[in-house]
């Protein structure tokens, strides 16, 4: 038996509170040099970023897709959006997801469309002159083109539809009248509300998808300048505009939008005043990916403009040609690009 000496056991006591001080002090010190080396600011804004990408993620896509899920599990891609880590999955969720209020008063007017009337909900005719004061008057904005769009649809049962600056809808739900599934996108949280009590007057929210973004060349924030007088019209603040800055929001780049489209055929329409050919400049992955048939662009902004000969020279490179209508008869002239009308149909045969 041993037997411990008193003095050797209050050693040993010292020796243990000697270890377990120093202990705390190295946790101590360390702690202290981290948060010296990550200020007091740059920590507020880390979780500052952190939490507008929360606010910037939404889940109805998710949602949506857990539904597609169960049609269709073998779906690797699918599977993948789902069960991925959950920091991979927001990195890959760009196109925001529209889920705005409904709230407060809005003017609906009935739109024709030609699988019959549907309500459009439209802003104050005084304001915006040119567009909701006609749609009010005549129940219909740009009719041969959508007329055209429409046509193109039927005669191909599997394709889907891409609105490219829906603004106020006429398209979308001319096209989602039809059955059709529709993803649409625009810069004003104002122009999808509207849109959104549109389909939820019409029955028609199911198949189609709002996406609030700027579609460009980059993905960042953009200023929104509101053109007051023609809401439609509003567009991408270039640097040095007068406009009247109305929101902030985040750009993508148009190969996002596979993220929210399914695969097979796409009909495109792109009105997104004159940022047409900034949002083809990213779109590699989108062409390879999608099988873009039709492309129905406004070409106004486009004519005689350097902007205009990189657009001719991209989507001829994507097997597209520009033609003179749907009936697809006669390519517009490519020299005489000036000329062309305001609005082109590119098409693949
Ligand atoms: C989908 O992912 C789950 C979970 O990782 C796995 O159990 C399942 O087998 C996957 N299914 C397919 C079709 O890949
Ligand atoms: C578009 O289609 C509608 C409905 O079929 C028709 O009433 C209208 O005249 C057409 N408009 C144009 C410009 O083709
Ligand atoms: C949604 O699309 C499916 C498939 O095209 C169609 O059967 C269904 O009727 C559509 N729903 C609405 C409300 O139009
Ligand atoms: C939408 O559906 C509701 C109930 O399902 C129905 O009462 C209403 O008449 C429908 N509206 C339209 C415009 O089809």
């Amino acid at each position: 038996m041993v037997e411990l000496h008193p003095g050797r056991l209050r050693c040993r006591t010292v020796v243990y509170v000697v270890v377990i001080l120093t202990l705390i002090a190295t946790v101590f010190i360390s702690r202290l040099s981290v948060s010296r080396r990550t200020p007091r600011k740059k920590i507020k804004e880390k979780s500052r970023k952190r939490q507008q990408e929360r606010d910037y993620i939404d889940v109805t896509r998710i949602e949506h897709k857990v539904q597609t899920q169960f049609l269709e599990p073998t779906d690797e891609a699918l599977n993948e959006t789902l069960y991925a880590p959950t920091s991979r999955r927001r990195r890959k969720n760009h196109c925001k997801v529209f889920r705005g209020s409904t709230e407060g008063p809005k003017h609906c007017v009935p739109l024709k469309t030609k699988y019959g009337e549907t309500p459009i909900c439209i802003f104050d005719p005084v304001e915006d002159r040119m567009i909701s004061s006609y749609i009010r008057d005549y129940g219909t904005w740009e009719p041969d083109l959508v007329n055209m769009t429409i046509d193109i649809l039927q005669a191909n049962p599997a394709m889907q539809f891409i609105d490219l600056g829906c603004n106020l809808g006429v398209f979308t739900l001319s096209v989602a009248k039809l059955g059709r599934r529709v993803v649409s996108v625009d810069i004003l949280s104002r122009a999808l509300d509207n849109l959104q009590h549109s389909l939820k007057l019409g029955n028609l929210t199911e198949n189609v998808t709002l996406i609030l973004n700027a579609m460009s060349n980059t993905r960042e924030k953009v200023k929104i300048n509101l053109v007051p007088d023609n809401i439609g019209g509003s567009h991408v603040g270039q640097h040095g505009d007068m406009g009247q800055h109305e929101e902030l929001i985040y750009s993508i780049i148009m190969d996002d939008l596979l993220e929210i489209i399914d695969s097979g055929e796409v009909f495109v329409k792109m009105d997104i005043e004159g940022h047409e050919q900034k949002a083809l400049e990213n779109s590699k992955e989108f062409f390879h990916k999608a099988n873009v048939k039709f492309l129905l662009m406004e070409w106004m902004l486009h004519k005689g403009k350097p902007s205009g000969d990189k657009i001719i020279k991209y989507l001829l490179s994507n097997g597209l040609l520009p033609y003179l209508d749907y009936n697809l008869r006669e390519v517009l002239p490519l020299g005489r690009a000036s000329f062309w009308p305001d609005n082109v149909l590119w098409a693949k045969r």
